[in-house]
């Protein structure tokens, strides 16, 4: 196998390519033209290769990115592409919310699917998007790479900061052989939530280290939330773990602020990325495909 690595996946994709067993890896040359138009070139010899083309979509360059290097790889003669979309964005927007709008997961997954043999995706907002791709699709976990790290920290509880988190949590739980509960969400706009513990009865977290554990951090305004309330009611550290670290704006300092450590995989590049998830996408390559 060939790997291509996108440049909002850069890192990840060498990565992948070590997992491999150094499978040959090759970034596209980019630039725009005079108009803006994106323009993209691959090197090395795909011809009847098969080539995994590593790029997450947290914005619309990346995404146009990720379309014109897939149209190069079957130009290249490639014999199977397998698109890898760490972070594939545009997922919130799941079902038609209100009349007129696209449901925009569907429609790129039928694009991003479109020049690819099969689609690997991590912790995707919603299971039902995984439908979408139009080709063989699958979903990597973000959860075992922050367990492989959360087991070197002295945390002693887990909480998912909304009732929407619990599979994920409990998953944790099991691979940390740590206690869990999740919290209650309300989200009032697209900044600002509150948050309640539940009325049920929970493990006792007063003076603990907890980690928060979400797929996503976009605003920060969850885990900022989430963190203010438990420290209200004792906690002794409170640390915080996503698969994808977005961190729009002042996000990342914000919880740099209220939390002990933040921690993300590499779907997305940011500074709290310290937990990969290559070793996971890698194996359901070889599972799958094989390698060639
Ligand atoms: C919600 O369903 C997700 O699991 C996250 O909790 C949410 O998207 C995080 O967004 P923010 O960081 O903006 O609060």
């Amino acid at each position: 196998m060939h790997v291509i690595g996108g440049t909002a996946s850069t890192a990840l994709a060498e990565r992948i390519s070590r997992e491999l067993g150094n499978a040959p890896f090759g970034i596209p040359f980019l630039k725009r033209f005079p108009d803006g138009e994106m323009y993209v070139r691959i090197g090395g010899h795909l011809e009847g290769q098969d080539v995994v083309v590593v790029q997450s979509t947290p914005n619309d360059a990346a995404l146009l990115e990720l379309l014109l290097l897939e149209d190069a790889v079957r130009e290249a003669g490639a014999q199977r592409t397998f698109v890898v979309v760490p972070y594939f964005g545009y997922a919130r927007q799941d079902r038609r919310f209100f009349p007129g709008e696209p449901v925009s997961a569907r429609s790129l997954g039928r694009h991003v699917a479109l020049d690819a043999d099969a689609v690997i995706t991590v912790d995707l907002h919603s299971p039902t998007t995984l439908a979408q791709f139009t080709k063989p699709a699958f979903e990597a976990s973000g959860i075992p790479a922050l367990a492989r790290l959360l087991r070197e920290r002295p945390i002693d509880l887990l909480v998912s900061p909304d009732k929407g988190g619990i599979d994920r949590v409990r998953r944790m739980s099991q691979l940390l052989d740590r206690p869990w509960f999740a919290l209650e969400k309300r989200r009032i706009d697209s900044d600002r939530v509150e948050l309640n513990l539940p009325t049920t009865e929970i493990p006792a977290f007063a003076g603990k280290h907890v980690a928060l554990v979400d797929d996503v951090i976009t605003t920060g305004g969850t885990i900022v939330e989430a963190a203010k309330l438990l420290q209200r009611h004792g906690v002794g550290a409170v640390s915080a773990a996503c698969t994808h670290g977005l961190f729009l704006r002042d996000a990342f300092e914000r919880l740099k602020a209220v939390t002990d450590e933040v921690y993300s995989t590499d779907t997305l590049e940011n500074p709290a990325e310290k937990a990969s998830v290559a070793p996971d996408i890698a194996q359901i390559l070889q599972r799958e495909f094989g390698s060639k």
